[in-house]
């Protein structure tokens, strides 16, 4: 039983004490710990916890899809948000139509015909990484590539050196995830420091990046601000150098221990696109914040002006109500619903580019590990915060993919692991 101060408009049957940045229930399988404990009705799909200044979070999709559509009452401003403080991020923290004209700066960036251009250097960057890696038949994936392949190509697009990367991906993780809100500040500061230094070094001569690209937007027919370039340039880093990393983690958490769907990706290549999606569906990693234009009631709930509402789409797509027997990872489903890249205006601008490094990703490493597994004994710890992750991840796989363990696929003349299981099927199905 929480002691802290429950505003008096939230009927006590809606309150569950619930930290999103250090929760034990997000501290091993959070997926699918949250989904058990909604479908046990344990915490309603609506909820509102006192942690970190009082807040609705909303863990189910119907709600919730319903909810991030009615931009009329549940607003992206800061100024609706009881609990937002400087820096502000955008084009995530406004609202049409001002909103609309942000987001059109960036967009050419994050273009299908963009992003299919980038795929040459994406598939060879990565073949790349996975080749310095092959040798040592092991490796901690989270640091020694989530942290390294999506942040490379963010780091080319925003034309910012790739000697910043550790630095940088320090400063996101700590934004994003960080216990304390203190630490998340400073981390925002200094992130924003740094992207104003960026634009600085740019101001004269613009380039063809994303940072420059935002110099040069223009809205309402003028230049940026400066709280307008810092809050652009701010989001771009933060959506780009963690979501894609905390993304593939999870993914090869499930591979790692689910040998069986691996050796369907590596034995026929077609699966790894319905793959991609499932895995998406089932291991969505961030959520949204939104804040209450005005009094209201919404599903019988009475919400207030400035609430903060905290969006949960980690386990939208493993919401029963709208899809069957949502823990079971199907690649062959013929739709995995899910809403891990939002929805209504501010779907993630990034969605393609993400799918597509998800995509590449698993091309590259199944063409060169015909199977690996999540190192014997060791427990996987994951991070809550607003974009969820494994801490660390340690994999392990034959360095000689000759060995006799291994057998040719006599449809694709790929190699595969000769019927073994390399670990118990565990964890989300
Ligand atoms: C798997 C990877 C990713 C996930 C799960 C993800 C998730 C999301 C979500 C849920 C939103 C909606 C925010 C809201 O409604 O308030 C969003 C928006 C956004 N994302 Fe992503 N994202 C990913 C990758 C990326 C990448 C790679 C970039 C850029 C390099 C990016 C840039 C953005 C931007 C700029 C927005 C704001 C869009 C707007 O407000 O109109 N994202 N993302």
């Amino acid at each position: 039983m929480t002691t802290l101060p429950i505003p008096d408009h939230v009927p006590e049957h809606l309150v569950f004490d619930f930290d999103i940045y250090s929760a034990p229930e997000l501290e091993r399988e959070p997926h699918r710990t949250m989904v058990e404990l909604l479908q046990s009705k344990k915490v309603p799909p609506v909820f509102f916890t006192p942690r970190n200044g009082g807040h609705w979070i909303i863990a189910g999709a119907v709600e919730g899809l319903d909810m991030l559509r009615d931009v009329e009452r549940f607003s992206s401003e800061p100024q609706y948000n009881a609990n937002s403080r400087k820096p502000w991020t955008l084009p995530n923290q406004s609202d049409p139509p001002e909103h609309t004209e942000y987001r059109r700066i960036i967009n050419p960036a994050f273009v299908p015909r963009t992003v299919s251009g980038m795929e040459e250097h994406l598939t060879s960057l990565c073949g790349q990484m996975i080749d310095d890696l092959l040798p040592r038949g092991e490796c901690e994936f989270v640091e020694d590539f989530g942290k390294k392949f999506p942040v490379n190509v963010f780091l080319r697009m925003a034309g910012a050196p790739q000697s910043d990367r550790e630095q940088l991906v320090e400063l996101t993780e700590q934004v994003v995830r960080h216990p304390e809100r203190g630490v998340r500040e400073a981390a925002g500061h200094a992130l924003g420091a740094y992207v104003m230094r960026s634009y600085e070094s740019r101001r004269d001569k613009p380039g063809e990046d994303l940072l420059s690209m935002v110099l040069q937007g223009r809205f309402q027919g003028r230049a940026l601000n400066q709280e307008e370039l810092l809050g652009m340039g701010l989001l771009l880093f933060l959506g780009g150098l963690d979501t894609v990393s905390s993304t593939l983690s999870f993914v090869m958490l499930f591979l790692g221990r689910n040998p069986g769907h691996y050796r369907q990706l590596v034995q026929d290549p077609t699966a790894i696109g319905g793959a991609v999606e499932e895995l998406i569906r089932t291991y969505s990693v961030a959520s949204l914040q939104r804040g209450v234009r005005a009094d209201t009631e919404y599903l019988g709930i009475q919400f207030r002006k400035n609430d903060k509402m905290f969006f949960m789409t980690q386990v939208y797509g493993l919401d029963q109500r709208r899809i069957e027997d949502p823990l079971r990872v199907d690649f062959a489903r013929t739709v995995s619903p899910h809403l891990g890249f939002g929805a209504g205006p501010h779907r993630c601008i990034g969605s393609h580019l993400a799918r597509t490094e998800v995509r590449i990703f698993l091309e590259e490493w199944t063409r060169r590990i015909p199977a690996f597994s999540v190192a014997a004994g060791q427990e996987i710890q994951t991070r809550g915060g607003h974009v969820w992750s494994p801490v660390a991840l340690p994999l392990v796989w034959a360095s000689d993919p000759t060995s006799a363990e291994h057998e040719i696929c006599p449809a694709t003349g790929r190699q595969s692991l000769a019927n073994k299981q390399v670990l118990p099927r565990v964890a989300v199905q």
